[in-house]
């Protein structure tokens, strides 16, 4: 089981990650950058970017107003650039890339962006691992992967501290949750909002309207008293600030229930590299 204190979770490295933080997939060039610095000067400690998202010079031009430890940067590896033969050497450009692009030194978090099982898993994680021992990363992890894909890496030996997976009470992944708890893995949960669709559904009006709160915030508010990390994306100020302020309430023991019994598996992510049933 991993500890949570003020508002983060402790890695199994002693590292903290922040309980939220700002995803920025669809943001791109002058729009990202004023949006992360906007979320920076609000309190924001963690922003989730990725190769695969094409924004990380305009993340970097927003990160370099303010000193490098205040903030969690979260990026991820594209898995398609790893040649089976090369798994050292490529994984070490791309995240000699990543620097370089968001021109920082290091990286709180690099992820194995989606489980292509085609690929090595095991030896990229490694050679990931490889990365923090020269610094460059912090901590490193998956995204997207299953108890089945997890459960490879640990026969293996080589045990990632963050899995990032679509997380959220349409998709209350608790088998997931308590098997990465069990591992010391942290769960952290992307796509809370579903992309926006969530924020139609009824059954957190009613909620919101007992607190005089939104949709958005009684979502966020279940995961992060959970103490599940999440990153939501927000392309307004006001967004930006609503969403933060699901800080600022809690909800009681029968609307979390409520909340963990809707019973729906709807994915909000399901691509063409997805593995989901593994
Ligand atoms: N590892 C992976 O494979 C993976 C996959 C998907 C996502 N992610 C990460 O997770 C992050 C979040 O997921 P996401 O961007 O797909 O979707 P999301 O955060 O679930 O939803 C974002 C949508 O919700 C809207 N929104 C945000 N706050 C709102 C509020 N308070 N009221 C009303 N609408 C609000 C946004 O609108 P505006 O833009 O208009 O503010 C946007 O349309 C991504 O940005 C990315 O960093 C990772």
């Amino acid at each position: 089981m991993l500890r949570r204190k003020e508002n983060s979770v402790i890695l199994q490295n002693g590292y903290s990650l922040p309980l939220f933080g700002l995803g920025t997939w669809n943001l791109k060039g002058k729009e990202c950058t004023e949006i992360v610095e906007d979320a920076l000067v609000m309190g924001y400690k963690l922003i989730d970017t990725a190769h695969a998202y094409e924004n990380h010079e305009a993340v970097g031009e927003a990160l370099a107003a303010i000193p490098r430890e205040r903030v969690f940067l979260t990026s991820k590896l594209f898995i398609d650039k790893v040649d089976n033969k090369q798994v050292k050497r490529d994984v070490q450009k791309s995240c000699d890339l990543a620097l370089k692009e968001l021109d920082v030194d290091y990286l709180d978090l690099f992820l194995i962006h989606w489980p292509d099982r085609a690929k090595p898993l095991t030896e990229i994680l490694a050679a990931m691992h490889e990365l923090s021992k020269a610094g460059k990363v912090r901590s490193v992890g998956v995204s997207n992967f299953t108890i089945h894909h997890l459960q490879d890496l640990l026969n293996d030996g080589v045990v990632p501290h963050v899995n990032q997976v679509e997380f959220h009470p349409y998709l209350y992944q608790k088998e997931l949750w308590d098997f990465c708890e069990k591992h010391e893995i942290a769960l952290q949960a992307y796509r809370p909002l579903g992309k926006g669709e969530l924020l139609k559904e009824r059954v957190f009006e009613e909620i919101a309207e007992v607190y005089d709160k939104t949709p958005a915030q009684v979502i966020l508010r279940w995961l992060i008293q959970k103490g599940i990390s999440t990153i939501a994306k927000a392309s307004s100020r006001e967004h930006l600030e609503e969403n933060l302020e699901a800080f600022s309430f809690i909800l009681s023991p029968s609307e979390m229930r409520k909340l963990d019994s809707l019973g729906k598996e709807v994915r909000y992510c399901d691509t063409d590299w997805a593995d989901f049933e593994y």
